[in-house]
């Protein structure tokens, strides 16, 4: 019997090695962990249950029978984060370039099924060469599979991608379907093809950073959601991350400890808003006064800044925020701002995640960039987004609330529960000095008559009185009181039904 539990602690402590210890150095000097060690950081302590450690690929082309790693360059498992159950990949680096075989991919896509029937997150670390290339069309059948399942958990279980490494070829497409992506700076990449293949192809000489590095994820293409300076912050931002999400969708999101009265009443939030329309104020600090703890973990800080979107707790439960950011373009909203905050708004409804918009938009940005863009169709994005959502919502104008915009952003009119304005709000068509334009062009030569006409304007539409007189706006509140005000909005709708009518899917504007 001893023998028997040596030669398993021995063939245990075989597949721990990975690739050996030549591999492992090379891994750490590239400022890399190894594929137990990401573990290790991601999960509580003691808390990891490997499965298949032994999993061994079949393959016999090009010499594989000699090279044979126990686990075949992924370690698989659940843990927990926090006390909650997760289901965990990590690609090992170390064992042919964490390159997917038939096997490894039967690795995870056990852990999928698992996750999906028993209700809990995927977390997938990746760190992979893509399809191993000895294997042929038998681990191009292996990503199909791990594909499909990224599109069955859709929308049932959370699913997080870490990129730690190099991530080729299919290795990009199965996180591009989960929910988050996370980057780890100079050491992650995604691309279809690497700068090599890009140099034959098209003859374009660029970097693997340019090409498909964490700043290029996070600020150009908008595939990544965050990017953290190294292995130890991306994995403790992911433990972050998971802290406010449902497990599954069978689930409601956490309810935390929390240690801020959900009456305070924020003072400043009065001056918040300047004197000159045309000038801006940061709306982040307008929601760190909202949340508990001023505390908001933001989704794509990096890109689109004139939106923000992001998680933060009120009376300790999860609420997802969506906010116009005054301090880029003016807040405006454009094709990827749209994008942007369509995909969080839909990431929240799936997983019954409330909503929180807070409204300062001048309207869309005009112009042939945004029009041949497509601005329309993406747009309509958030619109469609906004309008099948059936989670508690709940809208706060700040100040300008305009034309189609004052619409798509979560307004009454798209099933928006509780609509409420500051004083400071202007809700209307367009801005007066548009408005008098075009309304009086014959006496644009009169200064002042065009001034009368502009203080008329104002007067009846800079505020959100008209809205407020036709029930458009629920109520018009002190901006000092808006946590108050927000926090029993949502403590209000906690038993809110309401269900859209029956489909195979909807056909949002894509
Ligand atoms: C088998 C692979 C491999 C692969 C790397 N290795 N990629 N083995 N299949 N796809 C092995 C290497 O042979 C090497 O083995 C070890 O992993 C480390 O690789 P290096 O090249 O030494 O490392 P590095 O210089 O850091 O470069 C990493 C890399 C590069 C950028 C990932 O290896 C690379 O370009 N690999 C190929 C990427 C690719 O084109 N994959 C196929 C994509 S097509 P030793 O024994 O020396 O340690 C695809 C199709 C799916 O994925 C499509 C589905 C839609």
């Amino acid at each position: 019997m001893k023998d028997i539990l040596t030669q398993l602690e021995d063939r245990r402590t075989e597949a721990r090695r990975g690739g050996g210890a030549r591999r492992t150095e090379a891994q750490h000097a590239k400022g890399k962990l190894t594929a137990r060690e990401r573990l290790d950081l991601l999960l509580d302590e003691g808390s990891f249950e490997e499965f298949d450690t032994f999993v061994a690929h079949r393959a016999t082309d090009f010499g594989m029978d000699e090279q044979k790693y126990p686990g075949d360059g992924v370690v698989t498992g659940w843990g927990t984060i926090n006390g909650r159950q997760v289901y965990v990949f990590s690609q090992d680096f170390t064992v042919l370039g964490g390159s997917l075989s038939e096997t490894h991919a039967q690795k995870i896509c056990k852990i999928m099924d698992m996750a999906m029937q028993n209700g809990a997150p995927v977390i997938g670390l990746n760190d992979s060469g893509g399809a191993r290339i000895q294997e042929g069309v038998a681990s191009l059948a292996g990503y199909a599979e791990v594909f499909q399942r990224n599109v069955l958990a859709s929308g049932v279980i959370p699913q997080i991608s870490v990129i730690m490494g190099p991530c080729a070829g299919g290795a990009v497409y199965s996180p591009a379907m989960t929910d988050f992506i996370l980057m780890v700076k100079d050491t992650s990449y995604m691309f279809v093809t690497g700068p090599d293949v890009v140099k034959t192809v098209t003859n374009e000489v660029v970097t693997a950073e340019e090409l498909g590095g964490a700043s290029t994820h996070t600020r150009k293409s908008s595939v990544a959601d965050g990017a953290f300076e190294n292995d130890v912050e991306a994995l403790i931002e992911v433990r972050r991350l998971v802290d406010y999400l449902p497990l599954s969708n069978r689930s409601k999101p956490p309810v935390r400890p929390f240690f801020d009265d959900p009456g305070r009443i924020d003072d400043s939030l009065d001056t918040v808003i300047p004197e000159n329309p045309n000038m801006p104020y940061d709306m982040k600090e307008v929601i760190g006064k909202i949340a508990d703890e001023g505390d908001f973990y933001e989704i794509q800080a990096e890109f689109a800044k004139n939106i923000l979107t992001g998680f933060i707790r009120l009376e300790g439960r999860t609420v997802g925020v969506v906010a116009n950011q005054p301090m880029v373009l003016a807040g405006v909203l454009d094709i990827d701002s749209s994008r942007k905050a369509a995909r969080f708004v839909r990431f929240c409804d799936a997983f019954e995640i409330p909503i929180l918009t807070l409204v300062d938009v001048p309207g869309f940005l005009p112009g042939t960039g945004q029009e041949h863009g497509g601005v329309i169709k993406h747009g309509a994005k958030l619109l469609f987004a906004y309008g099948e959502a059936t989670v508690p919502k709940v809208t706060v104008i700040t100040r300008k609330a305009y034309g189609g915009a004052y619409d798509v952003m979560s307004s009454k009119h798209l099933r928006g529960d509780l609509n409420y304005a500051w004083p400071t709000a202007e809700i209307a068509v367009m801005g007066a000095k548009g408005a008098v334009e075009i309304l009086y062009r014959s006496e644009l030569g009169d200064r002042d008559k065009i001034a009368a006409r502009t203080a008329e304007y104002d007067t009846n539409f800079a505020n959100p009185f008209k809205a407020a007189e036709r029930g458009f706006i629920d109520e018009v509140i002190m901006p000092h009181s808006t946590r108050r005000r927000v926090c029993r909005a949502f403590a209000s709708l906690r038993g809110k039904v309401l269900a859209n009518p029956w489909k195979k899917h909807d056909n949002i504007p894509l």
